[in-house]
């Protein structure tokens, strides 16, 4: 099948440093240099096809976002490519962008923070069409904006609404209906569920899935959490200090997980055993700071299985099965 979207050795990394001066540092006794650069994606790579869902899963920080933001150029990757329907959209300018931003579209987190509070529900819709000419006129808009509303589960008389007269689960509705306005192709959905209560978590993510197959999306979806991304994913990618430590398939991930750190993710799962819902044995120590990576395999300080040649030297990718990849000195 087709693919969507091809991510290639893609870098993100944030200077901390306003100027010159805040890089000379003065310790003991001496001038130094001082770089304080946050690594937040270092060397990713995975493709997507068409009408696929691709979950990325990592624990807070790991650069899940980053990832996202850089895709659709809200930041300016610095290093590796990105391709949209075999278009490299690394380096083009703003103006050539728009017309994959229309087909590229972001659902966030906090749906919220991301609806204008002063927009009622139907303009927060027709402003998208209008300005990306996915309707002709105002009247044709509307009647979009409305029909769209209908799909999304919301009622004709809440478009005249503002975003604080709903709930948390419907302003998330009302988010994926303005992703929707555009008529997009790729949908790249944030953890569009973690703010959510866990009774209205499936019904959104029913939600997501029955637009998919009604308009053949593909998905990058995101999420900290394996199990929010068990039912709905066809591969995924095991995120950790900004670099994919694991991907493949939702089978492979779930039934022969490979990688220490996708192990631990899985024991951190809560489970339920008899009437309490207990956090099993979760992962030990925290999370390197990405302003100063460690040496070797970003996770060795954790791992349980730690042998010396992981402290010096970075794995490489390895294919375990066929479509399953790992970075990891056991394999
Ligand atoms: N604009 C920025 N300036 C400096 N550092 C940033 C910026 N944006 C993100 N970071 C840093 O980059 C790293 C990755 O952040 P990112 O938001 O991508 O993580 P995440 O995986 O989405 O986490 P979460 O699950 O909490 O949303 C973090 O260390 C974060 O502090
Ligand atoms: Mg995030």
């Amino acid at each position: 099948m087709e693919k969507i979207l091809s991510v290639n050795n893609l870098e993100q990394k944030f200077d901390l440093n306003r100027g010159i001066l805040d890089k000379i540092k003065f310790r003991n006794g001496r001038f130094i240099k001082e770089e304080r650069i946050v690594n937040a994606v270092n060397d990713i790579s995975f493709d997507i096809k068409q009408r696929e869902v691709f979950s990325l899963v990592g624990e807070s920080g790991c650069g899940k976002s980053t990832t996202a933001r850089t895709i659709i150029k809200l930041i300016e990757p610095k290093g590796g490519t990105v391709k949209f329907k075999g278009n490299n959209i690394t380096n083009i300018s703003g103006n050539e962008m728009l017309k994959y931003r229309k087909k590229m579209q972001m659902i966030f987190q906090d749906p919220y923070a991301s609806l204008n509070p002063r927009q009622k529900v139907i303009d927060i819709l027709v402003e998208p069409m209008l300005f990306h000419k996915v309707a002709n006129n105002l009247q044709e808009a509307r009647e979009k904006a409305l029909d769209i509303l209908e799909k999304v589960g919301l009622r004709p008389e809440q478009a005249t609404r503002y975003p604080h007269q709903f709930s948390g689960g419907q302003r998330q509705r009302i988010g994926i209906a303005r992703a929707l306005a555009v008529e997009p192709e790729f949908i790249i959905a944030d953890e569009p569920v973690s703010a959510l209560d866990v009774s209205i978590q499936a019904q959104i993510l029913n939600l997501l899935m029955e637009l998919k197959d009604e308009f053949n999306f593909s998905y990058l979806f995101i999420a900290h959490d394996l199990s929010v991304v068990k039912h709905i994913s066809d591969n995924l990618g095991v995120m950790y200090l900004g670099k994919i430590v694991e991907k493949g398939s939702k089978e492979h991930i779930f039934n022969n997980s490979l990688h220490p750190y996708t192990k631990a993710l899985f024991s951190a799962i809560p489970r339920l055993s008899g009437t309490n819902l207990r956090k099993s044995k979760g992962i030990e120590g925290e999370i390197p700071s990405p302003i100063s990576l460690p040496s070797g395999c970003f996770f060795h300080e954790r791992c349980p299985y730690m042998k010396p040649i992981c402290r010096e030297v970075m794995p490489e990718e390895k294919e375990v099965e066929k479509d399953h990849f790992v970075l990891c000195h056991l394999y």
